[in-house]
């Protein structure tokens, strides 16, 4: 895989008005394990609200593929949900393609997932899920479900996730079913501090994005030089994390001057969150058909079943 140029990845957005870094800066290994920490917090609901429901969706979709079937991840930096899929009592999976950035993570993971399923094919891809490339000539023939958990999608504007769901379905086929973790709208006194833990581990990881870009981007950030901000934006739906210049200062990159206002922000990532008819308006305008959805009683979080 080329590496992406991280520091012209930096420059682009920092350049830019307001001032951006694209979020697959986040995930070097830095980045990862504190984003694994981030999936345990007591605020960070998400995860484990998803992981509960997972059971009882494997139950219902392993019926419903033909086998042998091949499970595609998108952004797949664990195995632990997908544990749940191939787990499960008649399950059909012949091949688990991980898909994810992190290679190196990827790479501990796939051989994880080889030494616990050793009938199964494990073919990662280390790629951004964004641009991933064709899925490998062995999954011909077979079933696909593609499955995109964590509510990932929500880190993708409208048109950047329709983009994806259509891309998706050109890539898994027009018979596959796709499986979406998606996290729904509520009330931000609950989404806030799952952006914003008390542990600070979420602040830990959007400092990091200056960490790396000081190692990998000749850069000569001083993180302490900038505060972590988690906010809710009601009008664009989403929860939006930024890095907050506490004082006027300036900041090379790679060479390049960039200069800062005091309380001048970084947008570093957004997390939309939807709701259930919205996000199914979402998976149509992909090309997909809601075929089912599952949440848990308290609507905190839903999963999406999706047909060619
Ligand atoms: N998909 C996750 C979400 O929006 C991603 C996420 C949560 C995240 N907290 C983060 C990504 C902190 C980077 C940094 O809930």
């Amino acid at each position: 895989m080329p590496e992406p140029d991280i520091a012209a990845l930096a420059l682009a957005g920092l350049s830019a008005r307001p001032k951006t870094l694209p979020p697959v800066l986040f995930y070097d290994d830095a980045g990862c394990a504190l984003f694994y920490r981030i999936t345990g917090l007591p605020e960070y609901y998400l995860t484990r609200t998803e992981l509960a429901l997972l059971p009882v969706i494997a139950r219902e979709i392993a019926p419903l593929l033909a086998r042998p079937a091949a499970l595609v991840e998108y952004g797949a930096s664990d195995e632990a949900k997908a544990a749940f899929l191939l787990d499960c009592p008649g399950a059909p999976f012949a091949a688990y393609v991980p898909i994810d950035i992190a290679a190196a993570a990827l790479e501990a993971m796939a051989n994880r997932a080889r030494a616990r399923w050793p009938d199964l094919a494990v073919m990662p891809i280390a790629a951004d899920f964004l641009t991933p490339p064709r899925l490998p000539p062995a999954l011909d023939g077979m079933a696909r479900l593609g499955f995109f958990p964590g509510s990932t999608i929500g880190n993708l504007d409208p048109p950047a996730a329709r983009r994806f769901l259509a891309g998706a379905r050109a890539a898994l086929g027009p018979e596959a079913r796709l499986l979406v973790g998606v996290d729904l709208a509520k009330d931000p006194s609950l989404l806030l501090p799952a952006y914003d833990d008390a542990a600070g581990v979420t602040a830990a990881v959007n400092r990091n994005l200056l960490v790396r870009l000081n190692r990998e981007a000749g850069a000569d950030f001083d993180p302490a030089g900038f505060d972590h901000r988690a906010l809710w934006n009601a009008a664009e739906g989403r929860i939006e994390m930024h890095l907050v210049s506490r004082r006027a200062q300036r900041v090379r990159v790679a060479g390049t001057a960039i200069d800062f206002a005091a309380g001048e922000t970084i947008h570093t990532e957004n997390s939309y969150k939807h709701s259930l008819p919205g996000f199914a308006a979402l998976a149509r305008a992909g090309g997909w058909t809601p075929a089912r959805v599952w949440t848990d009683p308290g609507q905190l979080f839903s999963v999406h079943l999706l047909a060619g």
